[in-house]
């Protein structure tokens, strides 16, 4: 069974809390989803293995440390995970990012691929999957299945607010990929958002509604 790792660190903590705000601004909302991003992309990088290496300082040698092993990559689930990406990148500036647009049939619920572009070396990397909303599941379910199909191996799941509907959907589909979030919310309503939630974050990112 795959872990849940929800970060209760207090500057996101802090953070989600004006994401939440019906009254934040788009511009504000932009912003802080990036933020909050960077801070979970620290948080969710942890471990990654690291290999010692002998620096030449101004004054002696000294014994320090470079990320090693496999090369990562980020794959955003358009659109709404577009807004996750600025953040990761500032912190790890040559990562590669992958597109896949799916959208939720506004009826079914069920997911719609619109969009996959991977680099073309995807089955040789780490796979951190972002995207803000973890609701029914089923987005990120498929978008895990649709990057098992094109070679991805190792796959981690980065979402700022989840149901718990959603991460059961994915522990079932996928145990072999950790969710990382900043909050687990309390259940969806009839229309599959999340409650008490945000609203549609990719309406607030981009200024749709
Ligand atoms: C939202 C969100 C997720 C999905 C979550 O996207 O960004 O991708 O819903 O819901 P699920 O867990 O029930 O699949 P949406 O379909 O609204 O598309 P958008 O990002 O283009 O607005
Ligand atoms: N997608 C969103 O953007 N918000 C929700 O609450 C559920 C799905």
């Amino acid at each position: 069974m795959s872990k849940v790792h929800v970060f209760d660190h207090p500057l996101i903590q802090h953070k989600l809390s004006v994401l939440r705000d019906k009254s934040t601004s788009v511009k504000e909302f932009r912003e802080i989803i990036s933020e909050i991003s960077m801070l979970m992309c620290y948080e969710a990088t942890r471990d990654l293995p690291v290999e010692e290496i002998q620096v030449e300082t101004p004054v002696d040698t000294a014994t320090c440390y470079q990320i090693a092993g496999k090369k990562l990559a980020i794959v955003p689930i358009l659109r709404a995970g577009l807004g996750m990406v600025d953040g990761m990148v500032t912190l790890m500036p040559n990562v590669k990012v992958g597109h896949l647009g799916l959208f939720r049939d506004p009826e079914t619920l069920e997911p719609v691929k619109y969009y996959f572009k991977m680099p073309q070396d995807i089955s040789e990397r780490d796979v951190i999957v972002v995207d803000p909303m973890l609701a029914t599941g089923g987005s990120a379910v498929a978008a895990v299945t649709f990057l098992k199909e094109a070679g991805a191996r190792h796959i981690k799941l980065m979402d700022i607010i989840a149901a718990p509907e959603g991460v059961e959907a994915m522990q079932k589909a996928h145990p072999d990929v950790d969710i990382y979030v900043a909050a687990l919310d309390d259940h969806l309503n009839e229309h599959g958002y999340i409650v008490p939630g945000l609203g549609d974050a990719g309406d607030r990112i981009f200024g749709t509604k």
